[in-house]
């Protein structure tokens, strides 16, 4: 692959500890063979004969990287969504079959090919705002086959489409009909994890009173390290059962939601990302923010996703998470920018993406912006104008 220099760019780098953003303006990056090879201000740039793309005074960033994500389903929920806003609550609906299930049954419908045509123009829309990366979760099969068919169709997604994607097995998201909750922990033991090598990066479980307890899930956890999974968890989401401080005794990469997370939980996460969704804490109309002085002051990363669901989150806009973020959780844009970047790599146990640095992959977004604040901060106003992976041009926005 030949060599590419993209000039005349501010670059939002988002190193590490290098506030505002790790930026550089008047800069320069230099791609060679997918990696970027250098990285600074145009003044120091080493000579070149690189093929050069202007940038226009725009804003190179990261490609943003969506760590958390459902979706792979089938049907709406629509209709349930109304019920909500007439008053019935996310766990009384779940209680009575509706939620998840309600999705479950649509999504057993579907054959893998069904599930990718479901699928494709959520991906597409994540990508028309500068997605590179992608986490997507089963977790709507609830029985083997169904399960394994999700990550299947998750893994097609990222063949048809320009963009990385890590699958998660969520197979213990809700307990099935067919099953009680200690039998379908088994039933996951037993069935799905051996036959999710290869085909799972992780496994996920909802860790709450409408579905699996800290016993179960610790029990899961346990048998998912032993076939050498990393795991994460949704944590803390509508109750604190403690579910964040023993998914992070399991190494987790990240616990999930932690609306109710108390200072004890934040304290027991040394190691794992605290992965916020300010979709789910809008369209649940949730009033217990994340506690998010305390994860900053006990120096918990924090990552942003979109949780991208048919139920609870049904946001395919990650600039307008990264809004939320700052506005219902009160974090910082470029705390949200980093959540989007940096930390969401951290998130999926992936160390070559997520900054702008030397070494790592070329995955960027530039956009037609002068300052990392304004991409949080206007609604409705995608300035994305072009998006690379490993160092190639993947999507163009006109002006
Ligand atoms: O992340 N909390 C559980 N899982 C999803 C919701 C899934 C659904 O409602 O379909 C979430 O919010
Ligand atoms: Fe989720």
């Amino acid at each position: 692959m030949t060599d590419l220099l993209i000039d005349n760019v501010t670059v939002a780098t988002m190193a590490s500890g290098v506030t505002p953003c790790g930026l550089i303006r008047n800069g320069r990056v230099l791609v060679r063979d997918g990696r970027i090879a250098w990285v600074g201000p145009r003044a120091d740039a080493p000579a070149t004969e690189a093929e050069t793309l202007d940038g226009r005074s725009g804003l190179l960033t990261p490609g943003l990287i969506d760590c958390h994500t459902h979706l792979v389903y089938g049907g709406s929920r629509a209709l349930e969504w109304e019920r909500r806003l007439n008053g019935a609550s996310y766990a009384d609906i779940s209680r009575e079959g509706g939620g998840i299930m309600s999705t479950v049954r649509a999504t057993r419908l579907l054959d893998e090919a069904g599930l990718v045509d479901a699928a494709l123009p959520r991906l597409d829309a994540l990508r028309s705002e500068g997605v590179t990366t992608v986490e997507i979760k089963s977790g709507y099969a609830l029985e083997t086959e169904g399960e394994l068919r999700m990550l299947r169709a998750a893994r097609t997604l990222g063949d048809l489409r320009d963009v990385d994607v890590r699958t998660t097995l969520l197979a213990a998201h809700a307990i099935p009909p067919e099953h009680d909750a200690d039998g379908y922990i088994d039933l996951i033991i037993a069935e799905m994890l051996p036959r999710a090598t290869g085909l799972a990066d992780a496994v996920d479980a909802f860790c709450e009173g409408v579905a699996f307890s800290r016993e179960q899930v610790d029990r899961l956890f346990r048998a998912a390290r032993a076939h050498g999974f990393p795991v994460k968890l949704h944590a803390e989401q509508l109750s604190n059962l403690g579910g964040a401080a023993m998914a992070a005794r399991h190494g987790a990469l990240s616990a999930d939601h932690l609306e109710y997370l108390d200072e004890a939980g934040v304290a027991a996460m040394a190691g794992t990302v605290a992965v916020l969704l300010p979709g789910a804490y809008y369209v649940l109309r949730e009033t217990q923010r994340p506690p998010v002085d305390l994860l900053r002051r006990h120096g918990v990363p924090i990552a942003v996703a979109t949780d991208l669901n048919p139920g609870s989150s049904p946001i395919a806009s990650p600039l307008l998470v990264m809004n939320m973020a700052c506005t219902l959780f009160h974090l910082t844009p470029e705390e949200a920018l980093a959540g989007f970047t940096r930390v969401a790599a951290q998130a999926l146990g992936l160390s070559d993406r997520g900054t702008v640095a030397a070494g790592q992959r070329a995955d960027l977004c530039l956009w037609r912006v002068e300052h990392p604040a304004e991409l949080v901060y206007a609604i409705g106003q995608n300035r994305l104008a072009t998006v690379f992976r490993g160092g190639r041009i993947v999507l163009e926005r006109p002006a």
